[in-house]
């Protein structure tokens, strides 16, 4: 087993990352200090597979757990399956010292943690992510939230979790799309902090697709420590922090222009990166060689590159303005310069679309 440590103060928490270390699950809530009701936030798609070990854990440890289940999706990431979980807290009387321990995807993640914040104005809460995509980026960094009918991650807080527990055997039960997605993540980070974890991805993309678990522990940790850091430098987003947004304004462009049903969020992170890292090179940031080598590995990780002729580019740019809100007609992406290395920049529309077109 991995340990991390997320340094924040008196914030500060680990990140266990091991194969097969659900059953830990009770022993390392102890270690942590925690005691009493444990409620798991969890959805039907994936309790089916891991409460009851979670359940065993918990009780073998001296923990009761209550069982939240939301519905399984994105459109349940909302204030009415807030509403369900705060119900059932105070229905059954959860403490100050109990905790909340998310075992899902970033959805759930997000929803327990926001659940965590508020209620009665913070309680300790555990993230248990069983996405790839949760458990190198959404379980990490205490961004938790909901949506609005208004749009995404609208009401939420910083919040950061007691302690982050990555099993990556449960990654087995994961749709492969699914996991095919939460890899543009892992390649982010590759292409704006370290090199040395782009090559390796180069070099063993089929391996880590094939879900080697030693390769798996060794990437996701990797990740995990970039993550962390970033978040160390800048926990509430001032400013460094939006280097995670790397290929992410061509992306949430993308899912929102066709009303997010057509790609999965690190889908269209793959074509947003390759878009990204276009632009650099058009700017000047990055030569031919790195970009080439960005777009074969999204490739190879089997994720988009295109934005599909059916999607107008004026479209795509105008839902970029509005969720950049652009200020002066110029909108602030995140450069590659040179695979490492990041820088913000401010774009004209008219670059943009150049680079789009190309
Ligand atoms: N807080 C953050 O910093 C942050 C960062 C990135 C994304 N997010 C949020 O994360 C959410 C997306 O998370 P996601 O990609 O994990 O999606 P998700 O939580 O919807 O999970 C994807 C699907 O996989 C299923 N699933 C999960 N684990 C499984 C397993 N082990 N076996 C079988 N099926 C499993 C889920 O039930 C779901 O159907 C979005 O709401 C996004 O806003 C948050
Ligand atoms: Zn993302």
């Amino acid at each position: 087993m991995q340990i991390l440590s997320v340094n924040l103060g008196e914030r500060s928490y680990p990140i266990y990352i091991g194969a097969g270390i659900l059953p830990r699950v009770g022993e390392l809530l102890a270690q942590a200090g925690l005691r009493g009701k444990v409620a798991v936030v969890s959805n039907p798609t994936v309790a089916k597979f891991y409460f009851d070990p979670v359940d065993q854990a918990l009780r073998q440890a001296g923990f009761e757990a209550l069982p939240i289940f939301i519905r399984d999706g994105e459109e349940h990431k909302n204030l009415t399956s807030l509403q369900t979980i705060y119900d059932r807290l105070i229905g059954a009387r959860l403490e100050r010292k109990s905790c909340v321990l998310a075992l899902g995807g970033g959805v759930i993640g997000d929803l327990a943690g926001f659940a965590a914040a508020t209620y009665l104005r913070g309680v300790p809460y555990v993230q248990v992510p069983t996405t790839l995509l949760a458990q190198v980026d959404s379980s990490v960094g205490g961004k938790t939230g909901v949506n609005h009918a208004g749009g995404k991650n609208l009401i939420g807080a910083f919040y950061q979790p007691k302690l982050v527990l990555i099993d990556v055997a449960v990654l087995k039960t994961l749709p492969r799309r699914e996991l095919i997605a939460g890899l543009a993540e892992v390649i982010k980070y590759g292409v704006i902090e370290d090199p040395t974890l782009f090559a390796r991805l180069e070099a063993q993309m089929d391996k880590l697709i094939e879900l080697d678990n030693d390769l798996l522990i060794e990437t996701i940790a990797t990740s995990c420590a970039i993550k962390g850091k970033v978040v160390e430098a800048d926990e509430r987003e001032e400013d460094y922090r939006a280097v995670l947004n790397f290929g992410h304004t061509v992306g949430h462009a993308l899912e929102a222009v066709t009303g997010y049903t057509e790609y999965l969020h690190g889908e269209a992170v793959g074509v947003g990166m390759v878009k990204a890292a276009a632009l650099s090179r058009q700017q000047g940031f990055m030569d031919g060689n790195d970009f080439d080598r960005i777009l074969q590995l999204i490739r190879k990780a089997g994720l988009p590159t295109e934005i599909p002729e059916s999607v107008s580019l004026s479209d795509l740019i105008q839902a970029m303005e509005v969720d950049k809100k652009a200020a002066g007609g110029k909108i602030k992406f995140v450069m590659c310069n040179g695979l490492g290395k990041t820088k913000f920049h401010w774009l004209a529309t008219s670059e943009i679309l150049a680079a789009l077109s190309a």
